[in-house]
């Protein structure tokens, strides 16, 4: 007997917009569900080489610009993709990913690098393997930026890159409509939860079904 196919579920958003909240209570709640068929990870750092990128990335004593950044994230997607992502999905399972490719077109895409650029650069990264689903959490940047502690090197760039990061990012939303679900994420946490429990319920019916 064959295995379902995989899915992969992706969060994206600017600093503070619920991302690790929200894709760590979906994770819970598919994992009572389903079990070890569901996994977490994330971008960047989730393999031992995209760790070490990860730290780089963050350090404030660097100044990185816009091209050696995207090259960095790059490195870590790739590591990814062929270490977490690929492998669980080719076992069937459903992966939850904070953060993925649409990250890089928005930030690095703030940043001044083209976006068809990016985008070029992404499929060859990812092998070709988008997400069925990505949840856009979106919310005015002062209010992201309010929610965070000590802010590392990206999130400590000024109010306008943010901006532009979410202004990208509901540009993403908008040419790919049947992939993105676009939330609302200054919404209390368990309202956006359940709409994305709603969601996802429905994808696995769909799936199961088909
Ligand atoms: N809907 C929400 N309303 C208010 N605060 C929230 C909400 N979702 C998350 N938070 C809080 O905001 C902070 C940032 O959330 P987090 O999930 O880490 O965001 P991200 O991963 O997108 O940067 C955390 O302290 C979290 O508890
Ligand atoms: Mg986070």
């Amino acid at each position: 007997m064959g295995h379902d196919p995989g899915l992969l579920i992706t969060f994206e958003g600017i600093e503070g917009s619920g991302k690790t909240t929200q894709a760590q209570r979906l994770y819970e709640y598919l994992r009572a569900k389903h079990g070890d068929k569901v996994i977490f990870t994330y971008e960047p750092g989730d393999t031992e080489v995209g760790r070490r990128i990860r730290e780089i990335l963050i350090d404030k004593r660097y100044v990185i610009d816009a091209w050696t950044e995207l090259f960095l994230y790059l490195a870590d997607r790739v590591a990814h993709v062929e270490q977490v992502i690929k492998p669980a999905l080719d076992e069937g399972k459903i992966v939850i990913s904070d953060r993925y490719a649409d990250s890089s077109v928005a930030y690095q895409g703030a940043g001044g690098v083209p976006i068809d650029t990016i985008r070029n650069f992404n499929k060859v990264a990812t092998f070709g393997i988008k997400p069925q689903l990505t949840v856009l959490l979106d919310l005015p940047v002062e209010e992201g930026l309010t929610r965070l502690g000590e802010r590392d090197r990206i999130e400590a760039k000024d109010v306008e890159f943010h901006q532009t990061v979410r202004r990208y990012y509901l540009e993403l939303a908008k040419s790919e409509p049947d992939r993105f679900v676009v939330l609302d994420g200054s919404k209390p946490e368990d309202e956006i939860f359940e709409t994305i429990v709603g969601i996802v319920d429905k994808l696995l019916v769909n799936r199961d079904a088909s």
